[in-house]
């Protein structure tokens, strides 16, 4: 079991370059067949707290929690007290006395901090506006699945500088990946984002940048990446953003820079024709589902390492 020096899951900044290559190699063994059932987490109960939707993250932590022997329970505000006005803190407070581990959705990070501040079981990050730190463990994983290595290779992010292009900065800067994400103007990843992530590249060498040129971040890239062009929360923005994002789609064009044997990722949901054709989501180069199906075994290790003791 990976020694992992935080007690939660918040964002990737807190977790060392060797901490992250640790869970990853977990989450490859625990995702040999004969590994599926190992009962890590007997009788351990995780809450997930919900403040908006989801598939993937929800299936993918109860199917985890079950097959490492223990429970998942799925808590959506809208059902729960949090979601009428009782505070995150006294929340805390409370599933810490049911409860081993909590993740919970949300908007702000602030929530996560503060419910993490109040738990005395680990927190679990699994989504706020600043980040998406499971998203990219798994996408980590999917990237050393196909290349054999991480240290080195070159990720072009096309899109929005949100959520999954601040963690995916981070976790590029912790494993010594290149990383130059292109968004529209007004729409870059917050500087002080970048800031963090080139703090954390100056130890591994990898290239952070950013640019309003997806041809640009596409030469030469080993993986294309991108997401929605209005994250949750921003619904009544998308008929602005399809027009300020509309020469970032990723297309048969675009990728035609990268490298010959680029592999194309997406957290997923997709808005096809949107932020990437159909052609390209669904071709040979496309790895989006077992990037997918990858968020089962990372989560799984990271449940490990933080609940098993
Ligand atoms: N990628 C991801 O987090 O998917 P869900 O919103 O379905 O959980
Ligand atoms: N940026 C997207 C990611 C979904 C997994 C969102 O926040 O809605």
């Amino acid at each position: 079991t990976p020694k992992i020096s935080q007690k939660h899951l918040l964002s990737l900044k807190d977790y060392s370059s060797q901490e992250i290559l640790d869970l990853l190699a977990l989450a490859a063994e625990l995702k040999k067949p004969e590994n599926k059932h190992k009962p890590l987490l007997q009788n351990k109960v995780l809450g997930m707290i919900f403040e908006k939707s989801s598939t993937r993250t929800r299936v993918s932590f109860e199917a985890g929690m079950l097959q490492l022997g223990g429970h998942a329970m799925y808590l959506s505000t809208r059902d729960i007290q949090m979601g009428r006005g009782e505070t995150i803190a006294d929340t805390a407070r409370v599933l810490s006395g049911y409860l081993d581990g909590i993740m919970i959705r949300t908007f702000e990070q602030a929530t996560v901090q503060e419910l993490a501040d109040n738990s005395s079981v680990p927190v679990i990050n699994g989504l706020t506006d600043d980040f998406h730190p499971c998203q990219v463990l798994a996408d980590l994983l999917t990237i050393q699945e196909h290349f054999g290595l991480l240290q080195g290779k070159k990720m072009a992010y096309i899109g929005d500088g949100n959520n999954m292009a601040n963690s995916l900065m981070i976790g590029a800067a912790k494993v010594g990946m290149d990383i130059t994400v292109a968004a529209p103007a007004g729409y870059a990843p917050k500087p002080e984002m970048v800031a963090l992530a080139n703090e954390f590249a100056k130890e591994t060498g990898a290239k952070i940048q950013v640019t309003v040129d997806p041809v640009e971040a596409v030469m030469g890239a080993d993986v294309i990446y991108t997401d929605v062009w209005a994250s949750m929360g921003q619904e009544q923005e998308a008929l602005e953003r399809l027009e300020h994002f509309k020469n970032f789609q990723v297309n048969e064009e675009l990728v035609k820079h990268a490298n010959p044997n680029y592999i194309f990722m997406h957290c997923l949901p997709a808005h096809r024709e949107e932020e990437v054709t159909t052609g390209v989501l669904e071709g040979p180069h496309s790895v989006i589902f077992q990037e997918a199906e990858n968020r089962l075994h990372a989560q799984k290790a990271l449940l490990v390492a933080l609940l098993a003791n």
